[in-house]
């Protein structure tokens, strides 16, 4: 944990909590309206397999978090590293793992979030167990902003979450570019905020220059 010493930030244990509940909530969201075929995916450079992103989402608590508060716990799932580690199995090799179906897939999600509010409920995270619990849950929160992009590629509809409107004007992308003018904006992160990926620089002024982006029909929200 040496590697965490510089994390002073803590936050509530109730309010961690609410955010691993909510992340987890979003990310079933993301195919909870998927078939299994849908579920299927082609393999394509900018997509995952589903099973595969949802399982990953899991793994990242169970290895970056509950197993490095507690290095004697046993992975919640037996072969783990062989299937879910993204450093560990390469990106086209993730259609051809014997992985559990989406039964198997959604109890294992469903074991890890119930540690990780297990432990919230029993004590209260120092700063350094803040860091992996903000980490664990942002993680997520790109993997549901990947899944919605992934529905974007594949000519899927958006997601429904709970709460949020959608346009309801169907999937896929629509004709033509858009000039950008861009301009200044700050990159990076904010040495104040509480939390910052370690491997973030620090915010710094950049000129885009102009663009060209082509619209999605999710950008019309
Ligand atoms: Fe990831």
């Amino acid at each position: 944990m040496e590697i965490l010493a510089d994390k002073h930030f803590e936050m509530p244990a109730a309010q961690l909590a609410v955010m691993v509940e909510d992340a987890y909530d979003r990310t079933l969201a993301c195919v909870a309206d998927l078939d299994d075929e849908q579920l299927t995916v082609p393999l394509a450079e900018i997509v995952n397999p589903f099973r595969w992103e949802l399982g990953h989402c899991a793994f990242f608590y169970d290895i970056f978090l509950l197993r490095v508060l507690d290095a004697t716990r046993e992975p919640m799932i037996e072969n783990g590293d062989n299937l879910y580690n993204s450093f560990a199995v390469d990106h086209d090799d993730r259609w051809h793992l014997d992985m559990p179906d989406r039964q198997g897939t959604l109890d294992y999600m469903e074991r890890v979030k119930d540690a990780v509010l297990e432990r919230l409920v029993s004590s209260q995270p120092d700063a350094q167990e803040t860091y992996l619990h903000l980490l664990a849950v942002i993680h997520s929160d790109m993997h549901c902003e990947a899944f919605t992009y992934m529905r974007q590629t594949l000519g899927y509809a958006e997601p429904e979450f709970a709460g949020s409107v959608t346009n309801g004007n169907g999937a896929g992308p629509l004709p033509g570019d858009v000039d950008v003018p861009g301009g200044m904006f700050k990159l990076g992160a904010d040495p104040k905020a509480h939390f910052a990926f370690d491997n973030e620089k620090w915010g710094h002024d950049v000129d885009s220059g102009t663009f060209q982006d082509r619209p999605r029909r999710s950008d019309q929200r």
